[in-house]
């Protein structure tokens, strides 16, 4: 985990057309100046045919949004470690809420990433959840309660007590976890909000994503970071 610093502001940019192709790159590097300007880690999350685009782009940390339990063969469709690594990505997301997966793959991707000295960030949707998940050992546990996800209502401000529950499950099975929390984070309130609860940053997508200014919300992320430091 010392390949990324933290707090971390991690954008998700799922398969929003602001958020595809050339707009992927784009939004990128909006995301790649604000990190530079303020020394907040902003990281971002593009879609598979996006990676080595981004990755050629911007220096900052970028993640795949997904990866198989598979070794390199014959896995016609499905998303290979190596390839994603290879396109430059540090890590990749697990578990999605939107790309579910059996707790047996979850923990043969954390392994893969850890042979592979990437950095996994598995998505949870509860606390019990994320306890389980950190005896996993992966290097990031997301919550995500899947009914916020695109609302714009706050994890960090309308169920503070599910991320304050799983700050100290996670931290309890296992201390070297990070926490995040995501769902409905929008405003710098709510990233201050989710740090103030423990956690070491943020999940984001719509927020960010679908904002009429990404840079002026991103600057208001990076200062509400800043002030909790
Ligand atoms: O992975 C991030 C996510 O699912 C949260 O989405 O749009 O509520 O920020 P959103």
């Amino acid at each position: 985990m010392n390949r990324i610093k933290i707090p971390i502001i991690l954008v998700n940019f799922k398969t929003y057309a602001e958020a595809t192709g050339k707009n992927a790159v784009r939004l990128s590097k909006t995301a790649e100046e604000v990190s530079q300007e303020t020394g907040v880690n902003i990281s971002v999350a593009p879609q598979l045919a996006d990676l080595k685009s981004v990755c050629d782009t911007v220096s900052i940390p970028v993640f795949a949004q997904h990866i198989d339990p598979i070794l390199p063969g014959s896995s016609t469709g499905h998303v290979l470690l190596e390839s994603v690594k290879e396109a430059g990505a540090i890590g990749t997301l697990i578990n999605h809420s939107e790309r579910r997966l059996k707790l047996s793959a979850i923990e043969a991707i954390i392994t893969r990433t850890r042979d592979a000295n990437m950095i996994s960030v598995v998505c949870t949707n509860n606390a019990a959840v994320s306890e389980a998940t950190a005896a996993l050992k992966p290097d990031i546990v997301s919550l995500e309660p899947p009914e916020l996800i695109g609302t714009g209502i706050p994890v960090s401000k309308s169920r503070p007590e599910v991320v304050t529950e799983t700050v100290a499950l996670v931290r309890h099975v296992n201390p070297c976890v990070v926490t995040l929390c995501g769902a409905g984070i929008t405003k710098g309130e709510d990233v201050a909000a989710a740090l103030k609860l423990g956690t070491k940053g943020v999940l984001v997508a719509s927020g960010i994503v679908k904002a009429k200014d990404p840079r002026k919300v991103f600057m208001e992320f990076a200062e509400a970071v800043l002030s909790t430091e």
